[in-house]
């Protein structure tokens, strides 16, 4: 039995009708740039996460770009974050000409342990960027506590955690800004590269507006130096047949999560912490295990998809090394780095497929050395 990491197709094939539909609307509309998809899936994504206003971007990294570029990051500036992300929070740190400043994870969520984040601050501090991994909000009472008595913004790269929720509140709509991707392996993925930031605080959604557009306001009048971070309208027309599913589709998630938590129970499978507080929507479900290496060899000999996030951990990256980190400046994060694994959790993986996922894995651990 084959049992891939993410099966697009499968989901692709519940709404295809729809979808070339809308692509081919959009297409003989010849409204290429911006236009009413975007709007709609602008208005549509402020309101699923509880904010006033969203702002449709290029990728899940040029809303990180725009936001650190709006808020007005960059050289001299420190920007303190988690070593255990995906480059993109990072990279557009440092993009910007600003430093990022690690605070290790906590090793249950594998989010930014906020303990840790008060230390970092210096005077240079400009903003905070909790990661929301895997699905799971970081615990953002206590970010915006050091935030709010530092005067710093709070960038929440909520990439991996669309409609996910921390004590009721949906991730995005708790700091300055929340940044979204759509990369298609997300839950709510487009048909290609796409992303969104939301937030409260108009001033900035303006500058968020105008900076997507190379700064300019009105046309060929720059009022800073921008990007070219707009939403491609397929890609909007794309996600707006798919919104309606997202919240099944997580829901499919966290059953999924829920019968792997149930099978691993008492074995050396450590399955994934959920906060009381946070709803998590499983974009990844992540378990830790000895020998994780060979498991994974295993699981991929036997036509098991699965992956490791993240084997290496953002501060030891060679492209960061002028940052002056060393290996076991963050040992949580670097631990985490050679345990993890993340399984297949896919809305439409049948019971069978993770029956086979479980037995293969406890047999693994079963047996001799
Ligand atoms: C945590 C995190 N941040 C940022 C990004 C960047 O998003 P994108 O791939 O849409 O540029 C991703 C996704 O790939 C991510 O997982």
């Amino acid at each position: 039995m084959q049992v891939p990491l993410l099966d697009l197709k499968a989901q692709y094939a519940t709404i295809e009708n729809e979808v070339l539909a809308t692509v081919s609307d959009v297409l003989k509309s010849q409204r290429c740039i911006g236009g009413p998809k975007v709007a709609e899936l602008e208005e549509k994504i402020a309101a699923i996460s509880d904010c006033q206003y969203a702002v449709g971007v290029s990728s899940g990294t040029d809303a990180i770009l725009n936001s650190l570029m709006s808020l007005d990051i960059g050289t001299g500036d420190e920007v303190i974050t988690s070593p255990f992300t995906f480059f993109a929070t990072v990279g557009c740190i440092v993009r910007t000409g600003a430093r990022p400043v690690f605070a290790d994870i906590d090793p249950k969520t594998y989010n930014i342990n906020p303990d840790l984040i008060e230390q970092a601050v210096t005077e240079r501090t400009k903003a905070i960027m909790p990661v929301h991994l895997f699905g799971q909000m970081a615990d953002m009472d206590a970010i915006m506590q050091i935030a709010e008595k530092h005067d710093l913004a709070v960038i929440e790269d909520a990439a991996q955690s669309i409609t996910s929720t921390y004590k009721g509140r949906k991730a995005g709509s708790i700091g300055t800004v929340g940044c979204f991707s759509f990369f298609p392996s997300k839950n709510l993925g487009a048909a290609g590269d796409g992303g969104m930031i939301v937030t409260n605080d108009e001033g900035l959604y303006n500058r968020l507006r105008i900076m997507r557009n190379h700064g300019a306001n009105p046309k060929y009048y720059h009022k800073f130096v921008g990007g070219n971070f707009r939403l491609d309208p397929i890609q909007a027309a794309v996600l707006l047949v798919k919104l309606p599913h997202l919240d099944a589709w997580s829901e499919a998630r966290r059953r999924n999560a829920a019968f792997y938590n149930e099978k691993f129970a008492g074995t050396l499978v450590q399955t994934p912490y959920i906060s009381p507080e946070c709803v998590s929507i499983y974009n990844q479900y992540v378990i830790r295990v000895p020998r994780r290496d060979e498991l994974a060899a295993h699981l991929k000999e036997n036509g098991i998809g699965c992956e490791i996030y993240y084997p290496h951990p953002m501060h030891l990256q060679e492209c960061f090394h002028p940052l002056g980190y060393q290996q076991g400046d963050l040992p949580e994060a670097e631990k985490a780095a050679q345990e993890v694994l993340a399984l297949p959790v896919y809305p439409e993986l049948t019971r069978e497929m993770q029956n086979h996922v479980v037995e293969t894995i406890l047999g693994f651990l079963s047996s001799p050395r």
